[in-house]
């Protein structure tokens, strides 16, 4: 067990997950090793989603990063040319996978049902999920009740923000995490305070800190600031600065 498999509370670390997209390369995995290495002395956890072909090379050369898929199919297998299933995915060695990004959205057009297929397949091969929504209306649609929700991370993704100028206003990202964890807590009562909930869209180097800071913001999910490897080490530091010190005893083994 790597020790981006150890399991770590909600509130104890910010997660940084960064969504390659259709980018990256594996030099881009290479220039994370170093980075990989002080991981586990940061106050934040660290996860990269890099695209499908280059899961297994990052599961190959990064230990502490945790590694997923930017989307899986709501089938386990079939005729689905271009399609990735959630258990190649958790072959090749994703963790986790991102599903519902308005990006993937825009491309095969899912249905709520869809989404919760693609949620239920993506658990059943063992791969952790990081929700995208835009709203709580999408999430109730969406997610499925009987959900293993310990396994279960949500992102508040405004449709306007992703690959916008600006990000949404804290205000804003506040009273929308606030409602999303009323949401959560109509399904699940007070087990769904485990559920992390991450902000994305336009994220950056000088706006992570504050974000981060926000009340209920347990982490960001990062695009265009997540390559090169520079830019994210930026974006990574300026987080730490809003992330208390973490006590030895809570570092993963
Ligand atoms: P962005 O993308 O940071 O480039 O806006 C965010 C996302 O797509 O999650």
């Amino acid at each position: 067990m790597s020790v981006a498999d150890t399991p770590v509370p909600r509130r104890a670390v910010p997660r940084i997950v960064a969504n390659w997209k259709m980018r990256g390369s594996t030099a881009a995995i290479d220039a994370l090793v170093d980075m990989d290495r002080r991981a586990v002395t940061l106050p934040v956890a660290l996860a990269i989603c890099p695209p499908a072909t280059l899961i297994a090379a990052a599961r190959a050369r990064l230990a502490a990063i945790a590694i997923g898929a930017q989307d899986v199919h709501g089938a386990p297998d079939g005729p689905f040319t271009g399609a990735i299933s959630a258990g190649l995915a958790a072959e090749a060695g994703a963790t986790f996978t991102i599903i519902g990004h308005v990006e993937s959205r825009a491309r095969t057009h899912p249905t709520p049902a869809d989404l919760a297929a693609q949620i239920r397949t993506a658990l059943s091969a063992g791969l952790d999920v990081l929700l995208c929504v835009g709203d709580v209306a999408d999430l109730l649609a969406c997610l499925p009740a009987d959900t293993a929700f310990h396994r279960l991370s949500i992102a508040y993704e405004p449709p306007w923000a992703i690959g916008g100028a600006d990000a949404a206003p804290i205000a804003t990202i506040s009273a929308m995490h606030d409602a999303l964890r009323t949401a959560l807590a109509t399904l699940w009562g007070d087990a769904a305070d485990d559920v992390p909930i991450l902000y994305g869209g336009a994220v950056d180097a000088g706006g992570a800190a504050a974000i981060l800071a926000a009340p209920q913001v347990d982490g960001v999910l990062i695009g265009r600031a997540s390559l090169p490897a520079a830019t994210f080490a930026a974006l990574v530091d300026a987080a730490t600065v809003s992330a208390a010190p973490l006590p030895l005893t809570e570092l993963p083994a």
